[in-house]
Formats: C-alpha cells, sequence, structure tokens
C-alpha cells in the first residue's frame, strides 16, 4: 500500500461478529459455536444475550473489541464458557464461578430434586452439605425449602469465600453456615456436629485411571482436588457412609452423586453401615446418577 492510500479499519457490527465467531468456532469443533459467541459477545458488551438480537446492527468501539478477542481467544485456548464469564445458572439461579470450584453440573439438580421431592417444604430440616464447592447444592436448596437450616463444608477456603458470596447473591446468607474442614480428619464430627436429617454431597468421584482420559477443558481447568479422589473413585462414599452413620437423626437421609457405573458399589458400601430403603435416581441421559439411603430409626 502506497502513502497516498488510506485503509480504513474494518467496523464490526454485533451481527458480523455474530456469524464470523459462529464459523470459525464450528471450523475449530467448539460445540454450541454460535451459542458460546452470543455469550462471549454479551459479557464483553455488558448486554443481556436478548439485547444483541436488538441492537443487530451496533458497531462495536476498540476496547470493546479488545475485550470480546481476549475472550474468544480463552475459549479458544479451551477454557470453559463458564469461567470466562464468571457466572452460570443452575437450579434456575444465578452462581458466580471461578476456577477454585467445579462447574455445576445438571446432574447436580437430580439430587437436589430428590432432597426436595423428599422433604415436606414446611419442614424445619437441618441439612450437612460437604464438599460444597460454589454452595450451588447448600444455597439451592436453602432456596427451595425455605425453612431449612444448611452447614455447608469444604477444605478449600478459595471455595467457601465464592459460595458466601453466592449465598448472600441468592438472598438466603442467614440460613446457611460455611465451614472451612476436612472430611477425612480426625475430629470432623466434633467440629461439624450431629443430629442433621439430609447429608447431602457430590463428591470427587473421578478415579486415577479416569482422570488422565478428561477432555482439557475438564483436566487442565477445573480444580483437581474437586474431581479426583486419587485412588479408585469411591474414598469420598466410603467416609460420607461411615460418618453420615454417626451424623444424621434416626430415620434422616444421605445422599450421595456418583460417577457412570459406580452405583452397585455405593449401594453395597451403603447397605454395608446399615442404611436402609436404598433408592438410585437417574440423571437425564438414564444414567444411575444419585443414591439415597435411610439410617434406620432403633
Ligand atoms: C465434585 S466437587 C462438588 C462441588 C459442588 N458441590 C457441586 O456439586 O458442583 C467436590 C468438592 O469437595 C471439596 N473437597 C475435596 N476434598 C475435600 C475434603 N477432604 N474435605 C472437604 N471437602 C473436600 C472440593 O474442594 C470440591 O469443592
Amino acid at each position: 500500500m502506497n502513502g497516498n492510500h488510506y485503509q480504513a479499519k474494518k467496523q464490526w457490527r454485533i451481527i458480523d461478529l455474530i456469524q464470523w465467531t459462529t464459523q470459525f468456532f464450528e471450523k475449530k469443533q467448539i460445540p454450541n459455536a454460535r451459542l458460546n459467541a452470543e455469550h462471549l459477545l454479551s459479557q464483553a458488551l455488558g448486554l443481556e444475550r436478548v439485547q444483541l438480537y436488538l441492537q443487530f446492527e451496533k458497531i462495536l468501539t476498540q476496547n470493546e473489541l479488545n475485550l470480546y478477542r481476549e475472550n474468544v481467544k480463552r475459549r479458544l485456548n479451551s477454557e470453559p464458557l463458564q469461567y470466562i464469564l464468571g457466572e452460570t445458572e443452575f437450579m434456575s439461579l444465578k452462581f458466580r464461578l471461578n476456577p477454585s470450584v467445579l462447574i455445576p453440573r445438571p446432574d447436580t439438580e437430580i439430587l437436589i430434586e430428590q432432597v426436595i421431592h423428599q422433604t415436606p417444604n414446611n419442614l424445619d430440616v437441618t441439612i450437612l452439605d460437604i464438599g460444597t464447592g460454589s454452595g450451588n447444592i447448600a444455597v439451592s436448596l436453602a432456596y427451595y425449602l425455605p425453612k431449612s437450616r444448611i452447614v455447608a463444608v469444604d477444605i478449600s477456603p478459595d471455595a467457601l469465600n465464592l459460595a458466601e458470596e453466592n449465598a448472600a447473591l441468592n438472598h438466603v446468607e442467614d440460613r446457611v453456615t460455611f465451614i472451612q474442614e476436612d472430611v477425612f480428619s480426625v475430629d470432623f464430627v466434633l467440629k461439624i456436629g450431629q443430629n442433621f436429617d439430609r447429608i447431602v454431597s457430590n463428591p470427587p468421584y473421578i478415579s486415577e485411571a479416569e482422570f488422565q482420559t478428561l477432555p482439557d477443558e475438564v483436566r487442565k481447568f477445573e480444580p483437581p482436588a474437586a474431581l479426583r479422589d486419587g485412588a479408585d473413585g469411591l474414598t469420598f462414599h466410603r467416609k460420607l457412609a461411615e460418618l453420615s452413620g454417626q451424623m444424621l437423626n434416626p430415620g434422616g437421609k444421605i445422599y450421595l452423586e456418583v460417577g457412570m457405573g459406580q452405583w452397585q458399589s455405593v449401594q453395597k458400601i451403603l447397605a454395608e453401615k446399615g442404611f436402609q430403603n436404598i433408592q438410585v435416581a437417574k440423571d437425564l441421559v438414564g444414567i444411575d446418577r444419585v443414591l439415597i439411603g435411610e439410617k434406620k430409626v432403633l
């Protein structure tokens, strides 16, 4: 180009960027390409997604374009959409997210729905959530069971800070107590207390062998301590069954999320610890996902 010709910088409208990025993501085999593009653009512009469609012709400023490019780069590098957005929806509630916590999965909504379904909504129940992460289980239960009191435990202080923020965001902070503790510590029962009506947990249940096979998006970005148990995938279920025997009220129930193919082993673990009326609930794709056991009434 000689000095007499000025080439105008390309101006990008919302619609152009959605179309360009959708094609680009499709080529790079990023699932839900258009949806990803729309979410990343909404975030860069500080707009709700529906607003994009009302402002299709809007031209982005250089600053907005830079923010959007950064988002697209992160997504191309396999970073999960939810970490880039810093939030997600779970049980129709909003949760803030950062890489110190697992991204809540739709499978876990099955566990919560079972607890809600089996707990009269006017009952004063006390619930213990072990491995609370973002607080998705504890906060959802507090929200949908308005007379419940929840104790939520995690080993990670960063996760607990975020979980507390999520309790406040959903206006249930008065009924959820957060405690930092290791479920394997010898004085766990002493520190956390007894007489719970429900104990719930989505523990780390990926075995060492399976961990190596996980997609980059999970293995490189989500906290390993939230995913794997360093052994056969059932270390936490064994510990939780043992603790629940001591920490539940008679007639109280334990709800455990399990990985694909683990339900029979966890059913056996619960039966060996004396739980009765053991039930299994399937997830949305028909995998046995949640084990429920009842502590005997003496
Ligand atoms: C699979 S994540 C579940 C997070 C969240 N409840 C959910 O359903 O998305 C397991 C959680 O257990 C916590 N955790 C791992 N080891 C623990 C331990 N020894 N004691 C207490 N919590 C632990 C992790 O920090 C993580 O937040």
